[in-house]
């Protein structure tokens, strides 16, 4: 039988982020076989160092070196729970490309995650930010999550509302020393009603021709968006938005308004709004900005561009500074979304 994992020592991790920092790690392991979890943490707690998971790395900013082991999960099976004719809940392992998942669900006839084609990563990272875009977060579509607690050493099966999802966060987000998530359930549905709400989505199915869409023709519109919105990672080292929009309460957003008329709201509930970041940014004067290789896209102000050899901690700085440069025009503090290793906020 093939190793569970194998180990590489002073592991470089510049190929390992979309933001293409180069950094190391002291140990990498890619880990073929669940099972195995226990062992691989107990040999890198015996040698004194800490554990970070990492997917595609198209979320992360490393700021420094990373002292400890970094592990890649690369079990990807797929298991069919339940059909009822209707709803089928899939059980899909964390090294399965997110959207991969997608396409493939869609091919099956399987609708749900259409509005969240093409956002970069694997399987076992979406639960972590609930990733989100076109008006769909995938918690929506998550029945329960497998992780390994390292906590009380077992793996636990956390249904939807043990997950504490909310806007680019959850549990495991908040807790991140603490969960390996191992596998995700989705609910699909043969006939879900879609989702076409969000800025752009039935104005790009219009300019397709496509008048009574279909799942796939949602996806495929939202890839033809996000194309033309957001720098590809191939070409350009970024990690998608680099800052959450903001939630502020309704009344400052009502303030801001008055002075800035045109500036984008949206209710986001329990009388709180949601700003766009980009927005507050570009306002500031960073859209296209750049300094020696650390940038702000000039394709979408929200995001941070690696040029070329930017450092983490020269990104790190530039990101600072701007969130500043809001801070002290807006009053509204900004948060960075991508887990920062190495370095706070
Ligand atoms: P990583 O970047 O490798 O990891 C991210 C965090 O999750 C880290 O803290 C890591 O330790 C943790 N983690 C990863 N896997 C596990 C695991 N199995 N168990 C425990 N912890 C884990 N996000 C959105 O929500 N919406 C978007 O529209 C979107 N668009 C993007 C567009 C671009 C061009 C890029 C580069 C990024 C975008 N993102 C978006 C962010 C990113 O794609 C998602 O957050 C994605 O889920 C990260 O997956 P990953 O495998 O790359 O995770
Ligand atoms: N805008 C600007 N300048 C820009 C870009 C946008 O002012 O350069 C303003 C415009 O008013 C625009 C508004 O911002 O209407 C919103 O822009 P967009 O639709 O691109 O969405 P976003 O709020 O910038 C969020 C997510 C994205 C997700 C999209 C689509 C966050 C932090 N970001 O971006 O997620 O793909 O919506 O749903 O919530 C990510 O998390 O990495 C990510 C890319």
């Amino acid at each position: 039988m093939a190793e569970a994992y194998t180990l590489i020592e002073d592991a470089a991790l510049g190929p390992c982020n979309t933001l293409r920092v180069a950094a190391r790690a002291r140990h990498y392991a890619e880990l073929r076989d669940p099972a195995a979890l226990p062992a691989v943490l107990d040999a890198a707690d015996a040698r004194g160092e800490p554990v970070l998971v990492l997917g595609e790395g198209s979320n992360v900013l490393f700021a420094g070196d990373f002292p400890g082991l970094v592990l890649r999960p690369a079990f990807a099976g797929v298991r069919r729970l339940a059909d009822d004719g209707e709803r089928v809940i899939l059980r899909v392992e964390a090294g399965y490309g997110w959207d991969a998942l997608v396409d493939w669900s869609l091919a099956q006839g399987l609708a749900g995650l259409e509005n969240l084609a093409l956002i970069p990563g694997l399987v076992g990272a979406a639960p972590i930010q609930n990733i989100g875009a076109y008006g769909v977060e995938v918690a929506e579509r998550v029945v329960a999550v497998e992780a390994w607690d390292r906590d009380e050493r077992r793996l636990r099966r956390l249904p939807v509302g043990a997950c504490a999802f909310g806007y680019r966060d959850s549990r495991f987000k908040q807790q991140p020393e603490r969960w390996i998530v191992t596998a995700v359930e989705f609910a699909f549905s043969r006939s879900a009603a879609l989702r076409l709400d969000y800025a752009g989505v039935r104005e790009e199915l219009a300019a397709g021709g496509i008048t009574a869409p279909t799942a796939s023709d949602v996806a495929a519109a939202v890839r033809r968006l996000r194309r033309r919105k957001l720098p590809d990672p191939a070409r350009i080292g970024n990690a998608g938005s680099f800052f959450k929009n903001p939630l502020v309460a309704d009344a400052v957003a009502r303030g801001l308004r008055e002075a800035e008329p045109s500036m984008p709201v949206y209710p986001a509930g329990r009388e709180l709004a949601k700003l766009s970041a980009a927005w507050l940014i570009e306002r500031c004067g960073w859209r296209g900005h750049r300094e020696g290789d650390a940038g702000i896209s000039a394709q979408h102000a929200l995001v941070l561009v690696n040029h070329g050899a930017a450092t983490g901690a020269e990104l790190l700085g530039l990101a600072r500074r701007v969130a500043d440069s809001v801070c002290e025009r807006y009053g509204v503090r900004l948060e960075p979304e991508p887990r920062i290793v190495g370095a706070t906020w």
